[in-house]
């Protein structure tokens, strides 16, 4: 394929299953204020984590040519499951016409930045936990990680329902940690892009003794690397106008993504598959 050039002024592309993808937004957004944002939360098909790899590889070719019909520079897949399932597809898809990032290389560079880890937990949906995608990543890196994956299907639906810092996400949160696999290790990959939310419970359970790894803090420290060494930085002064797309418009979107960005912000329905 014939190399485009990118520019700076281009935006940065993000997509997710719904709004969980917010929080890796909002982490660029604070490491990158001067970036314009246009993110693509595929609520029509909220959750990813139960489908099939088939099924989130297809929806994840037409949201990147959703994105790069919007003339994005660099497409994020700030969703884990799509990360783990779907990222080689969306790359080779992409090719040169845009940079592409998933959010469970930096999340492996941490650990492997981190000489003493040896044993970690990974929680995350049901399809990222299955395709065994951290293991496989650290395991390229080096051979001698012991890798724990737990699928914690229960805490995508309690978040979105607004259940966090209570006595119920308390009581899940436990039960899940409690796990025999997830009790002696040196830290814990957040592996789902709603997890930020629920991190000073989860901290709380390890009594601040387990590091967490939170891909949306790795990500943007990613992508500022990335646009630094292809030289499209934007440096832009004037404010950037961020558009925030939801393939099925609802309400209670629109509730929520105060939670997860920090600021209550206005969804636009893209009707992709309509
Ligand atoms: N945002 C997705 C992730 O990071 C989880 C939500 C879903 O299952 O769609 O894996």
């Amino acid at each position: 394929m014939a190399s485009v050039k990118l520019d700076a002024s281009q935006p940065i592309g993000l997509f997710d299953s719904g709004i969980g993808g917010l929080t890796v937004a909002r982490a660029i957004r604070e490491k990158l204020p001067k970036e314009r944002l246009i993110y693509f939360g595929d609520t029509a098909h909220l959750p990813y984590g139960d489908k099939s790899p088939d099924s989130i590889k297809y929806y994840a070719i037409r949201i990147a040519q959703f994105l790069l019909d919007n003339h994005c520079k660099m497409i994020v897949i700030a969703c884990n499951t799509a990360s783990a399932l779907a990222f080689d597809t969306v790359k080779d898809f992409v090719g040169k016409r845009a940079l592409v990032v998933n959010v469970i290389d930096p999340a492996v560079k941490k650990i492997t930045d981190q000489p003493k880890f040896k044993r970690i937990g990974v929680i995350g949906t049901k399809g990222t936990i299955k395709s065994g995608i951290h293991a496989k990543k650290l395991a390229e890196a080096n051979k001698s990680y012991e890798v724990h994956g737990l699928a914690t299907p229960l805490l995508v639906p309690m978040i979105e329902e607004g259940f966090f810092n209570n006595k119920i996400s308390r009581a899940v949160i436990d039960s899940y940690l409690s796990r025999p696999k997830l009790k002696k290790i040196d830290a814990l990959i957040l592996g789902c892009t709603h997890y930020p939310l629920i991190k000073k419970e989860i901290e709380a359970v390890y009594q601040g003794k387990v590091p967490l790894i939170d891909s949306a803090d790795e990500v943007a420290e990613y992508v500022y690397q990335l646009l630094k060494k292809n030289n499209i930085l934007n440096h832009s002064a004037k404010k950037p106008a961020h558009r925030f797309y939801v393939s099925d418009y609802t309400d209670a979107f629109e509730k929520n993504t105060n939670f997860f960005f920090n600021e209550k912000i206005k969804l636009e329905e893209a009707r992709i598959w309509k």
